[in-house]
């Protein structure tokens, strides 16, 4: 969708004016294609004295064709062409007084960075340090982290993984993704990945070839994003979407080379029709079942508290909660019909995590999702399997265009990117969390708001 403002701030005559005016200059985000590297350009990686990732992440990054100008000290990084990225293993911390030498690499490394840039910091989780001052250096890495990413400009991202001991296997999927275009609006954000039950090899052009995967929701906006990209990967997309939008849902199976299948996921058999539908194809060449399921479906029906009549309450905490819900359950309950290693991932909202006037009911509906993720994660683990969440912030869509210039503009802008995100850009997060080298990422909530100042 054309951002008028960014392209007029990013033109030789706009480029000018919204220097003098101090306004935004939203940048150009690099978005994933297929076939790009992983990075436009060198990395650097830095290592605390105690670092015990950085050999680990040096080899991924030379895996991956990243040239790595560097392996970083205190003293900095070396001259040379200028970074894509800058990765520090800032694990080991012991105290505050180790964060100086946080601060002496990432200081001059940041400042080299390219357009576009990346930084990634990895560190030990707060919760499991041994002393209130190691717990402290831990979560101070959080708040550097959040503030660099307020302060890079040009379409730069920075973003924190926490790696406990014994997860170093996990490593690997959240490293690529946050380096690649494809977490182009997924900024200030942290995930904590856990130790995979099985460690997984994939095709990094189409991570999801032979799997199954179920979209509901799928006939526009996000939902008809997420059946392309996932298609794209290499995944065979079952679409569903209640029967009135039967034609548009149609039009998207046909385009992703997918089945369509018309489902109000409110009615009372549809969790028995789902699985019916499943048991019956067999899709991917392969037996029944399903790999990938993502709950997407979701409504607005916006008043104040005290003005919100039951339907109201009742509508979008059904379709946006308990549907997701019972069609989960169900689909646990199906004997063998979730393969190992199935992906649920749910789709949430910033308004779930920060609230949101006029929304209490769809804040409730989002939070609750949140909730159900959490805590069904380590059943998942116990089958090989994920569920996690991906909260969107301002997504620009057919509906976000129809609001009043005012209200569109200030929505938009009110992030660290200066701009709103695509449908694709919370695709291509959905279809990260899918990949068979995901198994590391589990009850986890990535928020893809271009680190929104809402409920930061
Ligand atoms: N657009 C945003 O900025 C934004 C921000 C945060 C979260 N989200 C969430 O992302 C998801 C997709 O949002 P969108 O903007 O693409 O919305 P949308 O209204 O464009 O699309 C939602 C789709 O869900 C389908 N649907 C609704 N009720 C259904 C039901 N009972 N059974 C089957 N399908 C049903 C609709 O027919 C529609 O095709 C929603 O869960 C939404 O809450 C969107």
């Amino acid at each position: 969708m054309n951002d008028w403002y960014r392209n007029f701030a990013n033109s030789g005559v706009g480029t000018t004016i919204t220097r003098q005016l101090g306004l935004p200059r939203p940048a150009v985000l690099r978005r994933y294609e297929p076939g790009q590297p992983l990075l436009p350009g060198p990395a650097v990686v830095g290592s605390a004295a105690a670092g015990r990732l950085a050999d680990r992440l040096t080899a991924l990054l030379q895996d991956a064709g990243v040239p790595v100008q560097s392996l970083g000290t205190a003293d900095g990084p070396e001259d040379g062409e200028r970074p894509a990225a800058v990765l520090l293993d800032a694990t080991g911390l012991t105290g505050p007084a180790d964060l100086a030498g946080v601060h002496a690499f990432l200081a001059p490394a940041v400042k080299r960075l390219r357009p576009s840039g990346r930084v990634l910091v990895l560190a030990d989780p707060p919760a499991e340090a041994a002393t209130p001052a190691q717990a402290a250096a831990r979560q101070a890495l959080d708040g550097l982290v959040r503030s660099v990413a307020k302060e890079l400009r040009g379409g730069s991202t920075a973003n924190l993984v926490l790696v406990p001991a014994g997860a170093e296997e996990a490593l690997a999927a959240p490293v690529r993704f946050f380096l690649s275009g494809r977490s182009a609006y997924v900024d200030g954000q942290q995930v904590t990945v856990s130790a995979p039950v099985a460690p997984a090899v994939q095709d990094e052009e189409r991570p999801l070839t032979g799997k199954v995967a179920v979209v509901t929701g799928a006939a526009r906006g996000i939902g008809a994003a997420i059946a392309r990209v996932l298609a794209r990967d290499g995944a065979h997309v079952v679409a569903v979407d209640v029967p009135a939008a039967g034609q548009a849902l149609a039009g998207i199976a046909n385009e992703v080379g997918g089945a369509a299948l018309q489902l109000d996921i409110t009615a009372a058999d549809a969790a028995s029709r789902l699985v019916e539908h499943l048991r019956e194809r067999r899709y991917a060449g392969v037996g029944p079942g399903v790999d990938i399921v993502v709950h997407n479906a979701g409504i607005t029906r916006d008043k104040l508290l005290v003005n919100m009549d039951a339907d109201r309450w009742n509508t979008v905490m059904t379709v946006n909660l308990q549907a997701q819900l019972d069609l989960t359950q169900a689909l646990l309950d199906a004997d063998g019909l979730l393969r190992p290693a199935a992906r649920v991932v749910c789709v949430s909202s910033q308004s779930g995590i920060a609230g949101n006037r006029g929304q209490t009911n769809y804040a409730a509906s989002k939070a609750g999702v949140i909730g159900m993720v959490r805590a069904w994660a380590p059943e998942f683990a116990g089958r090989g399997a994920t569920i996690n969440a991906v909260a969107p912030g301002f997504i620009v869509t057919e509906m976000t265009a129809s609001m009043p210039v005012g209200t569109r503009e200030v929505g938009a802008r009110l992030n660290s990117l200066q701009q709103g995100g695509l449908p694709v850009d919370v695709a291509e997060t959905i279809a990260w969390l899918a990949q068979p080298a995901s198994g590391g990422v589990n009850g986890q909530v990535v928020r893809v708001c271009g680190q929104s100042l809402l409920g930061a």
